[in-house]
């Protein structure tokens, strides 16, 4: 992990920057403000920009923390119940406005339309009834590392975190392809087409939302990915574990949704390999209020421990970003050139 803290200078100049543009836009999901976030983030501090950039570019390590920027955990009110709770305008904008500017400089910001009601910025928080779920809004079960939507092909470059409170010292988990010790034998395997992978649980039609808002053709396109996941769940692509470059590969996992992987003895043993590999290099890492963590989700693997939450308002709370680095990839999945929530 690399890690970067901001200076006293710098965190004045973003806050110069994120107090007019909260002035300007209610919301991040504001399309104006999404189309020139690439604009508004050059005014970021240059060193600042020049570490995404780097991360961006260079590959090497995967993870990127920023500290530093302040939160102030009376203003931004009490942890919500539900990451629909949150209507009108954010009590956090001016940190969803500063985590967005970084975002835009590894790429374009996405949502799904699937999770979260096809939100950009995502509400990560413990929700009752969900504590024994595989998902961002369980607790008290180990949320089993993974590639983020590793199941899409589509799915995000980057993911980013960014920490609000996080009272219990909560530890996410991640570990890099880099660092997993396989042999070429191994590698092999892993790079072959044969490990069927499901769906995750939050983009499933039980895990749908409110659709009122939306317009006959969304509704209609929110329909067919449906099928197409419902399809999925029940046909599993069959894809590599390992791809691109083999001295130097991609990954692309998540165990908990590929147990008919296992299926035969020579895919079952490629599994364990990678498996074992990665719980070897798992490492954990606690997020504290103000922390912004990118993730190259084509390198890393990522999860978080289990804990109790409280559901009183205090619970651990983070924003969370996908980024695309090239759009147009999901141009037939979007409803327009500039949309940002892929059907
Ligand atoms: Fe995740």
């Amino acid at each position: 992990m690399y890690a970067v803290t901001l200076t006293e200078s710098e965190l004045r100049q973003i806050d110069t920057v994120t107090s007019s543009l909260a002035a300007k836009f209610d919301s991040v999901n504001d399309p104006v403000f999404l189309r020139d976030s690439t604009v508004y983030a050059h005014e970021l501090p240059d060193r600042l920009r020049a570490e995404l950039n780097t991360f961006r570019h260079e590959e090497s390590g995967g993870v990127l923390s920023i500290r530093g920027h302040v939160i102030d955990d009376t203003r931004i009110g009490p942890t919500p119940k539900h990451w629909r709770s949150q209507t009108g305008r954010a009590a956090t904008l001016p940190t969803e406005i500063y985590f967005v500017l970084c975002a835009a400089l590894l790429g374009d910001v996405v949502g799904w339309s699937t999770q979260q009601d096809g939100r950009i910025m995502h509400d990560i928080l413990p929700i009752k009834g969900h504590e024994n779920e595989q998902l961002g809004s369980g607790s008290k079960e180990l949320l089993t590392w993974h590639t983020e939507e590793a199941f899409h092909p589509l799915r995000a470059d980057y993911l980013g975190l960014a920490c609000l409170r996080n009272p219990d010292s909560v530890a996410t988990t991640f570990a890099s392809v880099d660092d997993l010790d396989l042999s070429e034998d191994l590698r092999d395997l892993l790079g072959k087409k044969r490990y069927p992978i499901r769906p995750d649980r939050s983009h499933l039609p039980q895990n749908r939302g409110e659709t009122q808002h939306l317009s006959a053709r969304e509704e209609a396109l929110l329909t067919r990915s449906y099928e197409w996941i419902t399809n999925l769940d029940s046909h599993p692509e069959h894809v590599s574990i390992l791809f691109g470059d083999p001295a130097a590969p991609y990954l692309r996992i998540d165990p908990y949704f590929m147990e008919e992987a296992y299926a035969d003895t020579e895919s079952a043993a490629a599994m364990t390999g990678i498996v074992d590999a990665v719980d070897r290099a798992i490492r954990e890492h606690i997020l504290e209020p103000g922390e912004v963590l990118f993730l190259d989700n084509y390198k890393i693997v990522h999860g978080r421990v289990p804990f109790t939450a409280r559901f009183d308002g205090t619970d651990r709370w983070l924003k969370r970003l996908s980024v695309a680095r090239d759009l147009r990839k999901s141009r037939d999945r979007r409803m327009s050139h500039t949309a940002r929530v892929i059907y």
